[in-house]
């Protein structure tokens, strides 16, 4: 019999990508998406297997789904009893920053609470889980050098905040305090993320649609803060990596690089305009609060683990295939409706930012 998956927040940018790849796995025997299907997680990022004709919520299909919300404990034990997993990848979790400073208790539920649901679940019933957290819990703590695995909290934001604490649960309390009970869990932090798909509000689709729609791009304070940046194809690659070869209560960073590989929001911006062979102008408005400068690291334990993981995609050439996606007019018309949903969020976040000098 094959493996099973739980994907939670599976309907979102991260998770829908890592069920294209589970589902391509014939040893594979089912993956149930478990997503509340909000803003950030959409029913269209797993279009191609609705197409494949397998029924929203069989229990007989390859790919199932249900809507649930990680907070409420009752729905999260329910889908665990349908779905019988092997192995649960947890990735639901609210994850924007700027959402998070206009609205710091929402991240709460979702993003501690649902975190401690599920983990206590992986204790419960031993199921071997995947903890997504972020290297944004590490925060504003590398000016020059880059983080490991053992580097310390540093949080600036709600978001990184809500995050640590449950990236704190499942690495410091539940080895400690449940020592004898080896929780089969085991932690990722990521770098950003790129590709198709990716929620709209997140840099990249800003930039990106700024271009193709002749808006002016822009930047927070100077544009100079330094990303790490990684495929979401090699990223949901690297989830299934740890879930096959992970030792239970590690931590990886999964990152493009051994040695720290950083960009600053400014060159990504002109790297786009260049990709897309057009400019628009580059506006430089009022900083994010707590903005973290530079985020670096090393993804060398997670490239010896196991059969060894590594990158697949270039930065500039997921760049030219994500710009090439957003060109595609049935996604350049679904981005564009998002935007028009998202308007209040976009209209509080952005339109009482004044512009700065560079
Ligand atoms: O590092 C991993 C984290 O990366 C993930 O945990 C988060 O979920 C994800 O949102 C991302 O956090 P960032 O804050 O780095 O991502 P964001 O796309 O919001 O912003 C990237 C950089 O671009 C950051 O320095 C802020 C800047 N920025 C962002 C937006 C939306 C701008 O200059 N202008 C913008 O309009």
């Amino acid at each position: 019999m094959g493996k099973r998956y739980l994907v939670t927040g599976g309907a979102g940018f991260i998770g829908s990508h890592l069920v294209d790849l589970l589902l391509a796995d014939p040893e594979v025997e089912h993956v149930t998406v478990f997503d509340k299907f909000t803003y950030a997680g959409d029913r269209r990022n797993l279009l191609p297997h609705w197409n494949n004709n397998y029924a929203f919520d069989s229990q007989t299909a390859r790919f199932r789904s249900c809507f649930g919300d990680v907070a409420d404990a009752t729905q999260l034990l329910e889908a665990i009893e349908h779905c019988k997993p092997d192995g649960i990848f947890h990735l639901a979790a609210e994850s924007h920053v700027d959402r998070s400073i206009l609205n710091p208790a929402s991240f709460i539920l979702p993003n501690i609470l649902g975190a401690v649901n599920l983990l206590e679940a992986a204790r419960f019933f031993k199921i071997r889980t995947v903890y997504v957290s972020t290297d944004e819990v590490m925060g504003d703590s590398v000016e020059q050098g880059i983080f490991t695995e053992e580097s310390e909290y540093h949080t600036s934001s709600p978001y990184s905040w809500s995050k640590a604490a449950a990236d704190q649960y499942a690495t410091q309390v539940l080895p400690r305090t449940y020592a004898d009970e080896h929780v089969p869990v085991m932690v990722t932090r990521g770098c950003n993320h790129f590709g198709p798909r990716q929620q709209w509000e997140k840099f990249l689709p800003r930039v990106i649609m700024s271009v193709l729609e002749d808006e002016s791009i822009k930047l927070y304070g100077n544009g100079l803060q330094e990303r790490t940046w990684l495929h979401v194809l090699d990223g949901a690659r690297a989830l299934q990596h740890v879930m096959r070869h992970g030792s239970i209560g590690e931590v990886y960073l999964v990152g493009p690089s051994m040695i720290p590989q950083t960009h600053t929001n400014e060159w990504l911006a002109e790297t786009v305009c260049n990709v897309l062979g057009k400019s628009v102008p580059i506006e430089h408005i009022r900083d994010r609060p707590g903005h973290d400068r530079r985020y670096a690291m090393s993804a060398e334990k997670l490239m010896q683990l196991g059969p060894g993981w590594k990158p697949r995609v270039s930065l500039v050439e997921g760049l030219r295939e994500t710009v090439r996606w957003y060109q595609q007019s049935e996604n350049l018309e679904w981005v564009r409706a998002c935007r028009r949903r998202d308007k209040e969020f976009a209209q509080k976040n952005y339109a009482e930012r004044d512009a700065v000098p560079r």
